[in-house]
């Protein structure tokens, strides 16, 4: 690929929703300099018009204890950093959110994005010097949920079941380091069905330390691996659709994968715990699902994971992987996985008539999150037997990436944050013939827009 800016930029122009930005911000400053039309509003306020957009988008991160940098929980917080609030978000770089909003799915049940009229308003809010208005305006305080409390329970309770990692001393040198201890699970007494689970790294160092991890059972005599909980920031919990879980078998041994990446945090004996959520006892959901699995995206030609990953300095890269869904399934969430080089991800469905889709494709891909994109139900790809899933990365090791440590290396496959990795995360439920046959009958009796192509 020679140079995929100029068409990133042109994708930008060509947003569906070009017009209310150009629109609004016209609007608004219409309305500003007329500056007291009958119908027309008043100028945009910080009580008014921002604080309940930063409320709902923003303060679960930027509170004094959240993992965003600074507060922004009142006008003398926000006022100083009015100017990069405008940066950050008119270029979507905040809130962290990096679907591309002008192809494929954009029906999420954990969207987190600004809509373009909040970004519009934003910025005309700041250019037009950020005012405070009448302090009266304000919505009502949001109350902050602590870093220590899971953050599942106020939907579903406590958790059924936690389980503890391995105590590991974490020392504040800059570096990765991993953690794989594996831990006995001796939990239930008879086999249960896993309905939803969040990875909780401790509170507050681990927030800030633990880059990502993984909770695997390995069921005692059984071949298969059941993973109880996939971690990453941006990604802490998992709730199955209705009448979909995982077999939890009674016990076995959970083999941890925990990345820490701590910079100037240290602290002995840190522990990650996982909460479990069961169906009700006896309840039986219809579909097993294998939760999030790993789609390699590389040629894939017998050769070990990763071995396709060779990007020249000051130059991209892209891989391609394809998979032939030997079933029928249903896909619940994506999640991109590459490191600092990484810029684009997209999966594309091939159905068996001919019919391409692109399902989805982050195009603003930031090694710092791990966000999974969580479809909501009436979205959800429902792919029949035969489908080609195909994922393509594209590495970008220029100086135009924001976050490359170093354009001028080669850089190749590997575990640190410095070298890449190209596989996607898929929360994936295969189905036979008759469970797909009954999940498209009910989608079209929905009526939603995604299309559903039978042969
Ligand atoms: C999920 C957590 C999260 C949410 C939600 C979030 N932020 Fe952030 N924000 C961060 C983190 C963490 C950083 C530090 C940079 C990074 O890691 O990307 C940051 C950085 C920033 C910065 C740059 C600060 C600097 O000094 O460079 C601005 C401005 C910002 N956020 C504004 C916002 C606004 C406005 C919203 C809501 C519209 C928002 N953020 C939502 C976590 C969040």
């Amino acid at each position: 690929m020679k140079s995929p800016q100029p068409e990133l930029q042109n994708r930008d122009l060509q947003q569906r929703d070009l017009l209310p930005h150009l629109f609004l911000p016209a609007l608004l400053l219409g309305c500003l300099v007329t500056g007291g039309m009958a119908t027309a509003q008043e100028p945009l306020t910080y009580s008014r018009d921002i604080a309940p957009i930063l409320q709902e988008k923003c303060v679960t991160c930027h509170n004094p204890e959240g993992i965003g940098p600074m507060a922004l929980m009142t006008y003398p917080q926000v006022r100083p950093f009015a100017p990069l609030i405008k940066d950050r978000t008119t270029k979507r770089i905040m809130p962290p959110w990096h679907i591309d909003p002008t192809t494929g799915i954009q029906q999420f049940k954990n969207d987190a994005s600004l809509s373009e009229a909040q970004i519009a308003m934003i910025a005309a809010w700041v250019d037009a010097g950020a005012p405070e208005g009448n302090p009266a305006d304000l919505p009502p305080p949001v109350t902050i949920p602590s870093g220590s409390a899971w953050q599942l329970s106020d939907q579903l309770g406590p958790p059924d079941l936690i389980i503890k990692s391995a105590p590991y001393d974490v020392i504040a040198n800059g570096q990765d380091q991993w953690w794989s201890p594996t831990v006995a699970f001796k939990g239930l007494d008879h086999e249960r069905w896993l309905r939803a689970a969040e990875f909780k790294p401790s509170y507050p160092l681990g927030k800030k330390v633990v880059h990502h991890g993984h909770a695997v059972l390995v069921p005692e005599g059984e071949r298969r691996q059941v993973a109880l909980a996939r971690y990453g920031v941006g990604k802490s919990w998992e709730i199955y659709p209705e009448g979909t879980g995982m077999r939890v078998p009674p016990n076995g041994r959970i083999e941890w994968n925990l990345h820490y990446f701590p910079v100037g945090a240290e602290g002995d004996g840190d522990v990650v715990e996982v909460g479990l959520w069961f169906y009700p006892e006896g309840e039986q959901p219809e579909l097993e699902t294998v939760g999030e699995a790993m789609f390699r995206v590389d040629g894939r030609n017998g050769m070990a994971r990763g071995q396709d990953i060779l990007i020249p300095p000051n130059s991209y890269q892209v891989l391609q992987g394809d998979y032939v869904l030997e079933s029928a399934a249903v896909i619940h969430s994506y999640r991109p996985h590459l490191h600092m080089r990484g810029k684009v991800m997209s999966m594309e469905a091939i159905y068996p008539d001919g019919h391409k889709e692109v399902l989805s494709q982050v195009d603003k891909y930031n090694h710092n999150w791990q966000i999974s994109y969580l479809y909501a139900d009436e979205a959800k790809p429902l792919l029949p037997k035969g489908t080609v899933l195909k994922f393509t990365s594209v590495f970008d090791n220029t100086a135009n990436n924001p976050i490359n440590p170093d354009p001028n290396q080669w850089v190749v496959f590997g575990r640190r944050g410095v070298d890449e990795m190209s596989h996607a995360w898929v929360g994936i439920t295969y189905l036979n013939e008759e469970q797909f046959a009954r999940a498209s009958a009910e989608r079209a009796a929905a009526q939603t827009t995604l299309s559903v192509r039978q042969e």
